[in-house]
This record gives structure tokens, sequence and C-alpha cells, in this order.
């Protein structure tokens, strides 16, 4: 994999990055290529000092327009709000314009900041960030397309240390039977199990045979010390000031240290990819040998 260095935005003319993106590089901009107010990056720095008042991350909800994860006077939960929106909005106008045939088809999840320095947390192991790992998400299954996010590293001084290994297509090939597939994918009661009891309003999410194992490959790896230890590694300090995204269901990532990023997650739809096969459901799908997601 490559981290892939983009100088000047907005460019001369327009590069479709999303082969490079699908086949698991990062696109690294050494200058944020938007704008977010130094008052605003003071602002959620501080928060930092507000004691217990922060939750692990702070979210916003676009299509909610809510914050969670902090508590603070009314006046800091609006400003934190408006700051959090700002941020949201700006980055996502900023991702339209580098990708916009991903623009047309996406869905807009969680934005966050990570106030927390990661060199020094004490989580427990399916929630570490320092073992690599594929993105799922417990609560939002994509049912197959991609979870595409753009990391800003908005401290003063100190980079964020990521550690990456080779992307999906490899690590698939080598660990998905091993980690379950076919088990997983063969159950064939749980999902149309799941959606009654939705229905009836027990909290239950459904899951098709592709999240299922998404979300077991995810603590699969976490938990496979040979696989940390002696996988091909790839590091990049990400300085003060720059953004960068990937797919982190396709390229498995770690992070070492590092405080004060913002994020802006984006769920990709498969039908809007440059080439379909690259998609993570469809190498499942071909070492299964059936589909694992609904037409
Ligand atoms: C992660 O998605 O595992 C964490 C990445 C980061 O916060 O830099
Ligand atoms: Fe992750």
């Amino acid at each position: 994999m490559e981290f892939l260095t983009i100088d000047t935005w907005p460019p001369a003319s327009l590069t479709d990055y999303r082969p490079q993106l699908e086949t698991g590089n990062v696109l690294y901009f050494p200058t944020t290529p938007f704008s977010f107010p130094a008052e605003s990056q003071d602002f959620l720095r501080s928060l930092d000092f507000a004691g217990k008042a922060i939750h692990k991350n702070i979210a916003y909800r676009p299509a909610s327009d809510r914050v969670t994860g902090f508590e603070g006077t009314p006046e800091q939960q609006q400003h934190l709000l408006a700051v959090m929106r700002d941020y949201s909005r700006t980055v996502i106008a900023f991702t339209a314009s580098l990708l916009p045939e991903y623009a047309a088809a996406w869905k807009l999840d969680y934005a966050s900041f990570r106030p927390l320095e990661e060199s020094s947390r004490d989580l427990p192991v399916n929630k570490r960030n320092d073992l690599l790992h594929t993105d799922a998400f417990p609560s939002r299954p994509t049912h197959g397309d991609l979870i595409l996010r753009v990391f800003t590293n908005i401290h003063p001084s100190k980079t964020r240390n990521w550690i990456t290994t080779d992307p999906f297509p490899a690590l698939a090939e080598k660990y998905a039977r091993a980690a379950g597939l076919d088990r997983i994918a063969a159950n064939t009661w749980s999902e149309p199990a799941a959606r009654v009891l939705h229905s009836i309003g027990l909290p239950v999410v459904p899951r098709s045979p592709y999240d299922r194992f998404m979300l077991h490959f995810h603590e699969y790896l976490k938990r496979n010390t040979d696989f940390q230890q002696n996988c091909p590694k790839y590091r990049f300090d990400f300085p003060p000031g720059s953004t960068w995204l990937t797919f982190t269901d396709v390229l498995p990532h770690s992070v070492h240290s590092g405080q004060h990023a913002l994020e802006q997650t984006f769920i990709i739809s498969k039908s809007s990819l440059s080439r379909a096969e690259n998609a993570p459901v469809r190498i499942l799908e071909r070492l299964y040998g059936k589909p694992l997601v609904a037409a």
C-alpha cells in the first residue's frame, strides 16, 4: 500500500482517486485542504480540561444535527454543536469536490472529535485502536457498502502515528477462512430472526452475513497475536495540520500516539466504486462462493 501525497488543492485538473482508495491506499494532504477556524480548534482542544465531561469521543450526527459524548454547560454544548456542524459541513463539501462519483450516492455517517492521547488509553482489546484492524460498526451494518474516513490532526505540535498493513485482498486471502467465514456465512437463521425481534421493538441489529463476518473479523484480527506481530507494517506519522483519508474497512490500521483528531465518516455505495470487484464484500463472496448480502 501507499501513502499518496497531494500537495496542492484545488488542483489544476481533477484526478479520479477512486482506484487508489479502493485498493487500500491513503490520500494524504500535508496541508489541510479546507478551512477550519483557529478559534474552533482552540475551543475543541480546551474541552480536554473540562474534567470528566468527555466520554471517549465526541460524535456529531449530521442527519439529526446532534452532538453526543460531552456534558458541559448549555453554552458549551451549543458552541460545540456549532463547531462540529461547521467542521462536518466543510469536510463534506471538500470530500464531494474530491470524489464526486462517491458523493452522488454516499450516506453521511458521524463526525467525531478524538480528544484523548492515544498512547496512554486503557481499553478492552476489542476497543483498542493501537492493534491493527479493519473497521466495522456494530450498530450500523453497511450491507456491503464501504467505510470512508477523513481525518485531520488538529494538535498544535504532535504527529498522529499510524501503522497499517497489506489491504483487504491479501488479508482476506490469508485469514478469512481461519476467521470463520464459512461458518458465519452458513448461518442463515440469524438475520431473519433478528429482523423479527427488531420489528417488535427489541434492540437487535439485523446483520447480513457480510456484516456479521466483518464485525467478527475486526475482533479476530485484534486477538491474532501472530498477525499483529509478524504482518508487514507501514508506518506514517501525520503532522499537525494535515488531513488524510482511506477506506478503513479495506486498509487495516492502528493508531499508536497522537491527540486531537477530527474525523468524518462516509458510507460509500458499492455501486459507485470505480471497480465493483474491489469491494470487500465481492472479495469475500469469491472466497465463499455465494452471495453474502441481498442482491
Ligand atoms: C481507528 O479508526 O482505528 C482510529 C484511527 C485514529 O483515530 O487515528
Ligand atoms: Fe479503526
